[in-house]
């Protein structure tokens, strides 16, 4: 997803900018660019490929300048290019921008009908040009606004001005702005991460907000052009150094760190003294609560359904999962004794915001489970339940998964406990299993040679299948998303019992087809429908945490995890899914830390 920064000093700007937009790379992109200001110049540099690249172009072209704006683009309009990498300048302006402009079509016909020229094929162009016409009657600040109020859509935006040298502007209404402050220097940036080596002192623009902002100031103004100030906040370092250390990606270094995640988790919310859980501050009372609703975007979607099968089993509360894409535009009935989960690692996808946005508008109490505390879900909801994942580089998400269903089970544990929908045996009995939980973990790491032999069955395959029941099913969609990010490869996540209303019809020879049967009241019903894929001919890879089933000889490859109890079942038979898609990536030399077409944070519509 686009990434922006802007940097006003007191010295040469185009290095950090340079370092600023790798640290923005995670989110996935296809082309880079920046512009400084040197004596009342717009000097504009941009590549349609990585910023090692435009680096390279810096290298032997230098730009000067001790104020400027940079971008990664993740095209949306237009084809990623030259042309169409931001930023996009005028003779007067130079503009960065991450978001949709919904209505862009409309004024360009409109600006075209009036002579106006355009180069790129983005929405973006649009407001360059409509900033370069106000600036003709206007000072910058009020261009920008009176830009604003024409645009419909989604924008961050970061500008600079030829005859106004030492300032930028920067708005924002949807995507995410934060501002930096340091010494004789100002920054914005798309998050917090991308500024973090320059200074941990941060505010956050909220919607309709705009700055200026000068190497020694930053002023703020609200929708309606009012001076406003803002609160600052100082990060914390604990994630600051992000590395891939002995590791070849920062995928398998993510899920190596699995045990630590799940760790953090624990110790931060269990007390192993009193055997009891520290959540407090519910929202509402936990008797009070009429029923949850848990919303989430691809991964943490999975994480939220997987949830629902404990909530279910262990509470009597009743449950609801929703895609955020689809919950924020249905005619929901709000109830305030509801209480509304939000699942996010990032905290900024914009669907995940936007449903959590209309929970508020429906003032309806609202929590977050996230990995990026400073982030704007975070920031947003009534109640925050960080997972401490620490920082996750690789694109497609694991152990910020594994940490949001470590979370989600705690919760689920603590609410069971007060509403006393389970005995107080079991409490501290599960309690006890989550603390050996990390070591489990760890030994389901240890399968990954094995998983590497696994993965070769995948090389000649032209799809996959990962079928699970109950607890398994959300793992099995989360495995078939795992593998076709990373490898490119179709593949299907489906609950076995229902192979045989449909899905059946994709079996045929040597279809790979992952079984998830862990030693549950499924089993063996699992095995049942496993029968009816074998009876196709399909290749069954299969992962279980039964030691007494012995493998048969219809089974291709079997693979075993520990067990613990059924419930956390679903976090054990993850691993070797997440290991596998990385593994058959590899074997397809596919780009595992930056699989195509995916944004690590996914912050337009
Ligand atoms: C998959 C993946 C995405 C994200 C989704 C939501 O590996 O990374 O499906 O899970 O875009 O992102 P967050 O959790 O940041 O809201």
């Amino acid at each position: 997803m686009c990434g922006i920064i802007g940097i006003a000093s007191n010295k040469p700007v185009s290095i950090n900018i340079i370092n600023s937009l790798k640290k923005l790379e995670y989110r996935g992109y296809d082309s880079a660019g920046l512009a400084t200001l040197t004596e009342n110049k717009i000097n504009e540099k941009k590549c349609s490929g990585r910023v090692d690249d435009l680096e390279k172009i810096l290298f032997k072209t230098p730009s000067n300048g001790n104020l400027g704006i940079g971008h990664v683009r993740w095209a949306t309009h237009g084809v990623p290019n030259l042309v169409n990498a931001h930023p996009h300048s005028s003779e007067q302006v130079s503009v960065v921008h991450n978001g949709i402009i919904e209505n862009s079509d409309e004024i360009k016909k409109d600006l075209e009908s009036n002579g106006l020229k355009f180069k790129s094929q983005t929405d973006t162009e649009v407001i360059t040009i409509l900033i370069t016409e106000a600036l003709k009657e206007n000072k910058p600040l009020e261009s920008v606004f009176k830009t604003l109020q024409k645009l419909k859509g989604s924008f961050a935006l970061g500008i600079i001005f030829k005859n106004f040298s030492n300032i930028i502007i920067g708005a924002r209404r949807g995507s995410p702005l934060a501002v930096g402050y340091a010494k004789e220097e100002n920054y914005i940036g798309s998050d917090s991460y991308a500024l973090k080596s320059m200074t941990n002192k941060i505010s956050y623009l909220d919607d309709g907000e705009l700055c200026v902002l000068t190497k020694d100031q930053v002023s703020f103004y609200d929708q309606g052009l009012k001076k406003i100030n803002k609160k600052i906040y100082t990060m914390s370092d604990n994630d600051a150094v992000v590395d891939k250390g002995e590791y070849k990606h920062f995928m398998l270094k993510e899920i190596y760190e699995q045990p630590t995640t799940v760790k953090n988790a624990i110790n931060e919310y269990i007390d192993s003294l009193k055997k009891d859980i520290n959540i407090y501050n519910f929202p509402i009372e936990p008797n009070q609560i009429n029923k949850i609703v848990l919303i989430g975007c691809g991964t943490a979607y999975n994480s939220c359904l997987t949830a629902k099968y404990w909530f279910e089993e262990l509470t009597s509360i009743e449950i609801d999962v929703d895609i955020a894409s689809e919950f924020r535009y249905r005619k929901l009935k709000f109830n305030t004794k509801n209480l509304y989960v939000f699942v996010s690692q990032s905290g900024e996808t914009a669907d995940t915001a936007a449903a959590l946005d209309l929970c508020k508008k429906n003032n309806v109490k609202s929590c977050s489970i996230v990995n990026v505390v400073e982030s704007t879900i975070a920031r947003n909801s009534d109640w925050v339940l960080p997972i401490h994942a620490g920082t996750e580089i690789g694109v497609a998400s694991t152990k910020a998964f594994l940490g949001q269903l470590t979370v989600l089970y705690i919760l689920c544990l603590k609410i069971a406990n007060l509403r006393k929908d389970i005995s107080q045996n079991i409490y501290e009995k599960s309690i006890k299993n989550l603390k050996n939980l990390p070591e489990a973990i760890k030994k389901s790491i240890d399968t990954e040679t094995k998983v590497q032999l696994m993965a070769k069955e995948f090389i000649e395959a032209n799809g996959s299948m990962f079928l699970g029941r109950g607890f398994s099913f959300p793992i099995a969609l989360e495995g078939a998303l795992k593998l076709k990010e990373l490898s490119y490869l179709h593949a299907e996540g489906y609950p076995a019992g229902e192979m045989k209303h449909g899905p059946l019809a994709l079996i045929e020879e040597g279809l790979p087809v992952i079984v998830l049967a862990p030693k549950d009241k499924y089993f063996e019903k699992t095995l049942s429908n496993m029968q009816e894929v074998i009876a196709r001919g399909g290749k069954i890879l299969f992962i279980t945490d039964n030691k007494k089933e012995s493998l048969n000889e219809n089974i291709r490859f079997g693979l075993r995890v520990p067990h613990l109890d059924n419930f956390l079942s679903p976090i054990l038979l993850t691993i070797p899914l997440q290991m596998l898609a990385y593994h058959v990536a590899l074997l397809k030399n596919c780009d595992v830390d930056k699989p195509r077409n995916l944004a690590k944070s996914v912050t337009v519509e």
